[in-house]
This record gives structure tokens, C-alpha cells and sequence, in this order.
């Protein structure tokens, strides 16, 4: 069975086919968008959905092309429908049912979330239960994972999303977008000292990293050298992240961890990762940042459980995982 997966719920456009027989993703193209928000620091869900518009087919027809596949041979189109930015989302979302009806095959949509927690699993199997840790530019959530569909929320954060730190960070510091790989590599150039940042009280497994972006704000205005914050910035940002995990895996009792998302490309963060003790599960860099991949993956696993959705399904800007 070939599944079509596709995603364009932020600023990635992107199409991949899957078999699902072989548990075997045999193209996966994503095209970025990053040039045209450059200018505004973030990304502008109008440029995004006209850019989708613009480019969803030529990456449909890459897709076929590197997967050496024709569209008749496609058997399900899975599509990312929540959350996201609504403009862009729909986007994907029209074009995938209109696939769908013109080869009258199955269509599933898929929860963008379940994509991302899935993602270290694309080719293998998930042993359960494990904890997920989601950090994107959109999203950050720990999530207790006991079963394909079985999700507890343990945390999330309530305000920004630590990518979404990442890049607010870097236009202060003037660093460009994104600014998650570029504070990196300072991080990793830098090897002086560290500034003091706070790392927010909140509860439970929660974060909060509207409080670090004001420090960091701060450090500027004060004029410390960029290197010198962005560095301190990963630092503070990465303990931070560690541990609230540490937390959830100590209370849980889980031992395995599976982190995905943009950030999850992190070198720091990966580092400290692979210094727990648990089974850690991380996806390779193609498929941290958003992806067609993850998408046609958890598409058919759901479609395998509760069959096709209607055509009527449509968008939505936000859902929770559980
Ligand atoms: O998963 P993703 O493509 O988008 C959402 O679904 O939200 O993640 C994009 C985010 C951006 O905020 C970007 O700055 C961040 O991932 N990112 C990184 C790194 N590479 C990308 N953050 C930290 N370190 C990185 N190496
Ligand atoms: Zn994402």
C-alpha cells in the first residue's frame, strides 16, 4: 500500500510517498520557505499559504518522481488538518482531498502532534509506553505515550514555544531566521562564560519561556556580545528542557524517551539526551523539522484503526493532543 503524506501546516511545504507494506518511506521532499519570512522574523501565515499554493504541486510531482512512482499507484492521501496555521493548513488540506476524490482513494487527516511523536519511529516500530518530548517552533509538550492513540499531556508550555524563544531570540540578537541552527553554531563557537539566565517556576511538568526572551532582552539592551547571550541562551534553554523531562521520567517511571520537532535537531540538546539513562529514541535531522513522512506514517496507522474520514473534515488552527 503507497501513502501519500502531506504537511503544510507552518512554513515547510512538503510531500512524501510511504509504503506502508515495507515500512519503508520512499521519498520525502520538503521545500522551505525560510527566505521569504526572513524579513519579518517569524513566519507570516498569508506569505505561507500563497508560497504552499505556489509550490504543493512541484513537490507532489518530486515526490512521485524520487519515490519512482506513478499517481495512479497511490492508495491513501494522509494530510496534516490541525493545528497549525489555518491559511497554510488548508492549503494541503484542499489539495490532498482533491486527490483523494479525483483517484477515489481513502483520505485521512492527521493530527500534526501525533506526526512529530511518531517521527524517531518512521521504518522501526514504538515499544510502549514511552515519553515524548515535542519541541518545535510551535509546540512544546511532554506527553505520555502508552499506546498508538494513548496519550496523557503531562506538560506543555504556556506561553512561547522554545523554537518559537529560539527565534525571537535571534532577531534580537540579529541573528536571522530561523534562529534555532544559527544560536547553535554561536553555542558551539563560544567558549567563554556563561551570563545568568532564570529558568520560570511554573508547575508540574510545565515551561515558560517568556521570562528567558526577557532576560535575554535585556542582556542586550546592556550590551553584552551576541555570541556570548545566544550561547548562554542554549545553555539555559536546554538544562531547562532537561529537566522538566528528568521530572516526568523520575514520576512516570517510563524509561524510554522519543524527542522530535524542529529543535530536536539541537546539538546541545541531543547531547544531554544521550547522557540519561533511558532508551532514547531520536529522529534522524530529515525528519525533526516538519515533514510529509511523519505524516503519511501516522495516516495509515490511523486509517488501519478507524478507516477513512470524510472529505468534509476540515481545518483547525488548534486541538489538543489528548
Ligand atoms: O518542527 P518545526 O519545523 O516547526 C513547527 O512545527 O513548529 O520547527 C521549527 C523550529 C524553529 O523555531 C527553528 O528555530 C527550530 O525549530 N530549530 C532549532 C534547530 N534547528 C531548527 N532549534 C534549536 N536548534 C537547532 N539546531
Ligand atoms: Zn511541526
Amino acid at each position: 500500500m503507497l501513502v501519500l503524506g502531506i504537511d503544510t501546516s507552518c512554513d515547510d511545504t512538503s510531500v512524501s510517498v510511504y509504503d506502508a507494506k515495507e515500512n519503508r518511506v520512499l521519498s520525502n521532499i520538503v521545500s522551505s520557505q525560510y527566505s521569504f519570512h526572513r524579513e519579518f522574523g517569524g513566519v507570516v501565515p498569508e506569505i505561507a499559504a500563497r508560497k504552499h499554493a505556489e509550490n504543493i504541486d512541484l513537490v507532489f510531482e518530486e515526490a512521485l518522481e524520487v519515490a519512482g512512482v506513478g499517481v495512479k499507484d497511490l492508495n491513501l492521501i494522509s494530510v496534516t488538518n490541525r493545528p497549525g496555521l489555518l491559511p497554510a493548513l488548508l492549503v494541503g488540506l484542499t489539495f490532498g482531498k482533491g486527490l483523494a476524490y479525483s483517484l477515489s482513494v481513502p483520505f485521512k487527516a492527521v493530527h500534526h502532534i501525533e506526526a512529530h511523536i511518531f517521527s524517531p519511529f518512521i521504518g522501526s516500530e514504538p515499544e510502549y509506553p514511552f515519553i515524548a518530548l515535542v519541541v518545535s517552533g510551535g509546540h512544546t509538550l511532554i506527553v505520555l505515550v502508552e499506546g498508538f492513540g494513548s496519550y496523557s499531556l503531562l506538560g506543555k508550555t504556556l506561553d512561547d514555544a522554545v523554537g518559537e524563544a529560539y527565534d525571537k531570540v535571534a532577531k534580537l540578537l540579529g541573528l536571522g531566521y530561523p534562529g534555532g541552527p544559527v544560536i547553535d553554531r554561536l553555542y558551539r563557537e563560544y567558549d567563554g562564560k556563561y551570563l545568568e539566565l532564570p529558568k520560570p517556576k511554573v508547575k508540574g511538568f510545565n515551561y515558560s519561556f517568556s521570562g528567558i526572551k526577557t532576560a535575554v532582552r535585556r542582556l542586550v539592551e546592556k550590551g553584552y556580545p551576541a555570541e556570548q547571550v545566544a550561547a548562554s541562551f542554549q545553555e539555559t534553554a536546554v538544562s531547562y528542557l532537561i529537566g522538566k523531562l528528568k521530572k516526568a521520567l523520575k514520576e512516570t517511571g517510563v524509561r524510554r524517551v522519543a524527542v522530535s520537532g524542529g529543535v530536536s535537531a539541537n546539538s546541545l540538546l541531543r547531547e544531554r539526551l544521550k547522557e540519561l539513562d533511558v532508551d532514547l529514541y531520536l529522529p534522524p535531522l530529515e525528519y525533526t523539522s516538519d515533514n510529509g513522512a511523519m505524516v503519511a506514517y501516522v495516516g495509515y496507522r490511523r486509517f488501519l484503526i478507524e478507516g477513512e474520514d470524510t472529505l468534509e473534515v476540515g481545518a483547525l488552527a488548534r486541538c489538543p493532543i489528548s
